[in-house]
Parts: C-alpha cells; sequence; structure tokens
C-alpha cells in the first residue's frame, strides 16, 4: 500500500458485509469515544470541588458536586470496561466475515469472466498473490479491521480532547495538534513505507513462493529428486525471498533517525503544553479542575504521535484487503445473455478471417485463419508443434476472443452466444485436461451425470471402465492417492479418464466433440480400439480432432494442415497424399519412423 487512504475503500465495503454488525461498532465505538472523554471531563470537575470542600468540608458542599463528578466518572469507567468484551467480539465477528467475503469476492472475480485471459495478466497475478496476504506479514482482514476500530477511536479521542484544550488555550492546542501530527505521520510514514516497499517486490515473492511450492508439494517431487534439485531449490527460495525482503528490512532500520526527529518534535509539543498549562494555573487564570482535565486532554492527544500495533495492522493488512478489492471490481470479459440454441443438422462451424495474437506476445498464433468445418462431419487439425492447434480449440471455446475475424455457427457470430451455453454445446478435452483429486465419478461425471448407466457407457466407450470396476471403492475411489483409499492411475489410465468425461458431455447434449492429442499417451493397441469406439460414439457429431498420430488423423472426413496461423492444406487422407505436400512428407516420416520401430512392420501409421 502506498498512502493510507485506500481505508476509504474498506470502509466503504464494511456495510456490504453486514449492515448491522457496523451499526452496533459504530454504537460501541462511539462510547469507547466519549465514555473516556467524560471520564476526563468528571475527574476535572471532582478535582475542581476539592478545595471547596477543604474548606467547607465535604457536607458543606451543597451541590453535591464531589458525589456526583465521582459517580459520573464511576459510571463513564464501569460502562466502558463492560462494554469491551462485547465491542471486541463484535469487531472480531465482523473481520471473519470481511475474510470470508474477501475470499468470495476474489474466488468470484476469478471465475466470473467467460475467459481465461485474465488468469495469465501479470499484473492480476501480483494482485491476486497480494490478496491471498503474502506481502501483508500475517496481517489478516480480521487484525486490519480491528487495528482500523481502535485507530479511528485513538484519532477521535484525540480530535475531542484537542478541542476541549482549544476552549480554554487554543494556541496550546494548536502546537500540540501540530506536533502531534507531525510526529505521527513521520512514524506512520515509517511503517507505511515498509510496507508499499513489500507490495513493491510481489513478483519476486511470487517466484519466492513458486520455489516454497516445488519443495512442498509432489508436483515436482519426482523430477527435484532425480535431477538432484533439492538444494537448489532451497538456494532459489532464500535467494528470492531474500532480494525481495532486504530492501524492506533496510528501510525499517533506515527510519531510525526519522523516529527519533519525531520523539522529539512530539514531546517538545507536550512539554511546551504543560508550562503553559502549569503558569496559567499559577496565575490563575485557569483552575485547577480546568487544569486536571486540560493535562489529562494532552495525554490523549499525545496518542496522535504514537504509531501502535493497531498501525501496523492497518498499514500492513491493508495490501492484501485492496488488492482483493480491486480485483473484484476487474472484469474483464463480462458474459453476454443470449440463450444459445441446440445445434442442427446445418449448423456447420467457421472461422473467417480469425486473427490473434496471446496478450503481451508480439506474434500473431492465428494470422487469418479461414477454416470449415461441416456440421455432422470430423475434422482432424495437423500441424507442427505451436502451429496454433491447440489456440484454436481455445477461441472456439471462447476461452479468448480473436483480434479480429469471427467465428460462426450456423452463420451466428458466437459472441452472440451467452458463453456459458455456448460451451454446453461443446464437449472439449484438452491435451493438458486436468487430474481432479476427486472421486472417478466427478472426474467423468463432473458433478454433472451422476454415476448409472450413462457414465458406465462413456466409461465402456472410452476403454476405462474394468479399470473403474477393479478401484477399492469402484466409482467412488478418490483418484489422488493424497485422500483415504485414493490410487492414482497410469498415464495412459487417465486419458481414457479423460475421454470418458468427453463421451459423457457428449451423452449429456453436447453436439461438438473436440479432442486435443486424445491418444498421445495410448498405446498402440488401446489407440485403434478406442478411437473406432469414439468415432462409433461421435457418428453423426461435429467433431474436430487434433493429433500427431496419423493413424488416428487419417479416420477424420477431412484434414486440414495448420502452418503459420493459417490453413495451408486440405482435403482427405487420399487426396493430401496425392497432393504430396506438408501432410504427405509429415506422413512418411511418420510412416517410416514406424516401419523402423516395429522392424519391417506395415510402414503405416
Ligand atoms: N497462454 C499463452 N500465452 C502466450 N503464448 C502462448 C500461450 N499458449 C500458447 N502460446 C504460444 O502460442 C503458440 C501456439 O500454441 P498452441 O498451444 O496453440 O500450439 P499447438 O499447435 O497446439 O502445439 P502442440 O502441437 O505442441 O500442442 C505457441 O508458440 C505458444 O508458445
Ligand atoms: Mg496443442
Amino acid at each position: 500500500m502506498s498512502h493510507p487512504w485506500p481505508v476509504l475503500s474498506l470502509v466503504r465495503e464494511l456495510p456490504e458485509v453486514s449492515g448491522k454488525l457496523c451499526a452496533a461498532i459504530g454504537l460501541t465505538t462511539t462510547l469507547g469515544v466519549v465514555l473516556p472523554i467524560g471520564f476526563l471531563v468528571s475527574t476535572g470537575v471532582l478535582v475542581g470541588a476539592v478545595p471547596a470542600a477543604l474548606d467547607e468540608g465535604l457536607d458543606a458542599s451543597a451541590d453535591g458536586r464531589i458525589v456526583a463528578a465521582l459517580t459520573a466518572a464511576g459510571a463513564c469507567v464501569a460502562v466502558h470496561q463492560g462494554l469491551r468484551p462485547l465491542h471486541q467480539a463484535l469487531v472480531s465477528d465482523l473481520g471473519t466475515r470481511l475474510e470470508n467475503h474477501l475470499r468470495d469476492l476474489v474466488i468470484g472475480a476469478s471465475l466470473r469472466p467467460a475467459g481465461i485471459g485474465h488468469l495469465e495478466e501479470r499484473s492480476r497475478l501480483d494482485r491476486l498473490e497480494a490478496a491471498r496476504g503474502v506481502a501483508s506479514g500475517g496481517f489478516t482482514p480480521e487484525v486490519t479491521v480491528d487495528g482500523l476500530v481502535n485507530v479511528t477511536i485513538r484519532y477521535a479521542s484525540a480530535a475531542i480532547a484537542i478541542a476541549l484544550l482549544a476552549t480554554g488555550a487554543w494556541w496550546v492546542a494548536a502546537v500540540l495538534a501540530a506536533t502531534q501530527l507531525w510526529a505521527g505521520r513521520q512514524v506512520r510514514r515509517h511503517f507505511f513505507t515498509s510496507a508499499a516497499l513489500v507490495t513493491g517486490e510481489i513478483p519476486t515473492l511470487r517466484r519466492a513462493g513458486y520455489f516454497a511450492d516445488l519443495a512442498l508439494t509432489p508436483v515436482a517431487a519426482k523430477e527435484v529428486r532425480l535431477f538432484g534439485l533439492a538444494s537448489w531449490v532451497g538456494e532459489r527460495f532464500r535467494h528470492n525471498w531474500l532480494a525481495a525482503m532486504e530492501g524492506v528490512w533496510r528501510a525499517r532500520r533506515g527510519g531510525h533517525r526519522r523516529l527519533a526527529g519525531a520523539a522529539v518534535v512530539a514531546s517538545a509539543g507536550k512539554l511546551l503544553a504543560y508550562l503553559v498549562l502549569g503558569r496559567a494555573a499559577a496565575r490563575g487564570d485557569i483552575s485547577v479542575g480546568a487544569l486536571a482535565a486540560y493535562v489529562q486532554a494532552v495525554v490523549v492527544a499525545s496518542s496522535l504521535a504514537t504509531a501502535t500495533g493497531d498501525d501496523l495492522c492497518v498499514a500492513n493488512g491493508m495490501g492484501s484487503i485492496t488488492a482483493a478489492l480491486q480485483l473484484a471490481g476487474h472484469d474483464p470479459m463480462p458474459a453476454t445473455a443470449r440463450p444459445c440454441r441446440s445445434l442442427d443438422a446445418a449448423d456447420g462451424i467457421r472461422f473467417e478471417d480469425v486473427w490473434f495474437t496471446y496478450p503481451g506476445a508480439d506474434t500473431p498464433v492465428l494470422a487469418g485463419l479461414d477454416l470449415e468445418v461441416p456440421a455432422g462431419r470430423s475434422i482432424a487439425i495437423v500441424g507442427a508443434n505451436g502451429a496454433g492447434k491447440t489456440t484454436l480449440v481455445k477461441l472456439l471455446a471462447r476461452l479468448y476472443e480473436p483480434d479480429a475475424g469471427r467465428i460462426t455457427v450456423g452463420g451466428t457470430d458466437i459472441r452472440e452466444f451467452d458463453p456459458r451455453a455456448w460451451r454446453d454445446r461443446l464437449a472439449v478435452i484438452f491435451q493438458d485436461f486436468v487430474h481432479y483429486e476427486l472421486p472417478v465419478a466427478d472426474n467423468v461425471g463432473l458433478g454433472r451425470v451422476p454415476p448409472g448407466p450413462a457414465l458406465e457407457r462413456a466409461a465402456r466407450q472410452a476403454g476405462v471402465l474394468d479399470v473403474v470396476e477393479r478401484l477399492p471403492n469402484r466409482w467412488h475411489t478418490d483418484l489422488s492417492p493424497q485422500y483415504p483409499g485414493g490410487v492414482d492411475l497410469s498415464g495412459g489410465e487417465w486419458q481414457r479418464i479423460a475421454l470418458a468425461r468427453a463421451l459423457a458431455a457428449l451423452g449429456r447434449g453436447a453436439d461438438v466433440l473436440v479432442l486435443d492429442e486424445p491418444t498421445a499417451n495410448l498405446d498402440v493397441r488401446a489407440e485403434v480400439e478406442i478411437f473406432d469406439r469414439i468415432l462409433e460414439a461421435a457418428a453423426g457429431t461435429t467433431t474436430i480432432l487434433i493429433s500427431h498420430r496419423f493413424s488416428t488423423v487419417r479416420r477424420a472426413d477431412r484434414i486440414v494442415v495448420l502452418e503459420a496461423g493459417r490453413v495451408a492444406e486440405a482435403g482427405d487422407h487420399d487426396q493430401l497424399m496425392a497432393a504430396n505436400g506438408s501432410y504427405a512428407g509429415m506422413f512418411h516420416l511418420q510412416a517410416a519412423r514406424f516401419a523402423g520401430d516395429a522392424a519391417g512392420g506395415a510402414g503405416d501409421p
């Protein structure tokens, strides 16, 4: 946080969290300010009444000022102390709710946009990391709210104390306010600056966090050990962490002179106030009672010059709260509301002069792509690594929007459909499909198709039903050994689960099947068997197939070769072979390797 004012955005947000709690806290906070001031005034009155009582005797103080003042002072203390636990509980409750509210905002802001481009924006990732509290040094939203309320009480009490002082000696009040505020500013600058420095180091902290994850989670456990990376990972973590934090620690150390200056000015201001008040009382300009009240007011006002743990909580904790609120207010690709009808037999998909460059990249991945996928037919897309095959599918699924050109279905631009409704029409399995650490039934049905005949049919078509039936808890077995009774599967078995996922979506009513490298992990026999069954299940469905395996590709009705972001060749297998272009070249290369590997096989991949 670079400036303390973002607290205003938090104050605006709190009524959204709980209006009633805010109202109750407003009341207890007001009492928290008023009651100590009440005590201060009553003790002043009490002290003021003492000389008369000494002269005339306690009984003689006819107006009972001493008793009244004592009762008032006692009542202020008693109510104030009695209310504290309730006040604390209310603030703590609001803090907990704020944490839940912010978490919902951040998760909602990540999930709500229809596309995924926002998840790759570096500035957003930094903000996300800040929202998770990486730079907040353990100062949670709960302690931040607590700190904010306490700081508010302190400021309000000091303001009233200064106003009180001003009624008797306005220029003392002015000098005191100026010196204490200036000193307090120096102290807070020290804390806020170091908090802002941490925020500026978030990219480095994010990198440090990545190395910590490599060490602490199973993600890279195999490679870290096999490549002997343990000490390297540890060293990289330490290096990044120190690089990020050293500047902050240095700034904190370097601020000592400023803090000392603040202490001198604050003390001088207070001393001057005591001196002036003392002389005024000695001269009889102010009464003893007023002196007692003013001296206490100086003590209360001097809290402006300090920074307590509460200021620290606000200075550090606001970083994560501000980041969460900024994330929530940023919606890069809102959904449109138009529902998407089911595709009919005549609805082909067309890419019309589509251009696309990834955010932050220089060269376009798709450069004037024209492609037609006839309804109810299968089309295979081949091309070198990085040719843009997966990108094309991401655009079709509206995870990104084309920079120019359009994608139509049955002549309608897909941007006119509600993205969620459009995606319900698609059954897509990406190359890097997700291994959900969830029961196998959820991995196939994704919570939308319950265990039963439909899931079993999909699993059978994908050649994975027997694997499921062998699992200790069948469809309910967790596909992660990190859960009790959970298991992991082989790469090929996972791929079949993913295929079953696509087929289950098809069974649920999707109209377009998109398989990105569906057979890369399958052994040769499984590939032939499973692929035949999938094509059978998808007969009459518009199918887009991306594969480097020509034995898979050649079964498609039409094949296109993607090169330099556009279609270089198109036709069926025989036409492309006859044309003797890229496709034929790649096919012969793979056939030759296959023949070599199979030691005299058919020469046909
Ligand atoms: N999220 C991303 N941000 C920036 N560039 C990306 C992103 N994803 C892919 N690219 C780049 O876009 C190009 C095309 O990637 P794409 O994944 O579409 O290739 P592909 O044809 O599917 O390749 P492969 O056969 O290896 O799967 C690549 O050069 C890649 O580096
Ligand atoms: Mg790909």
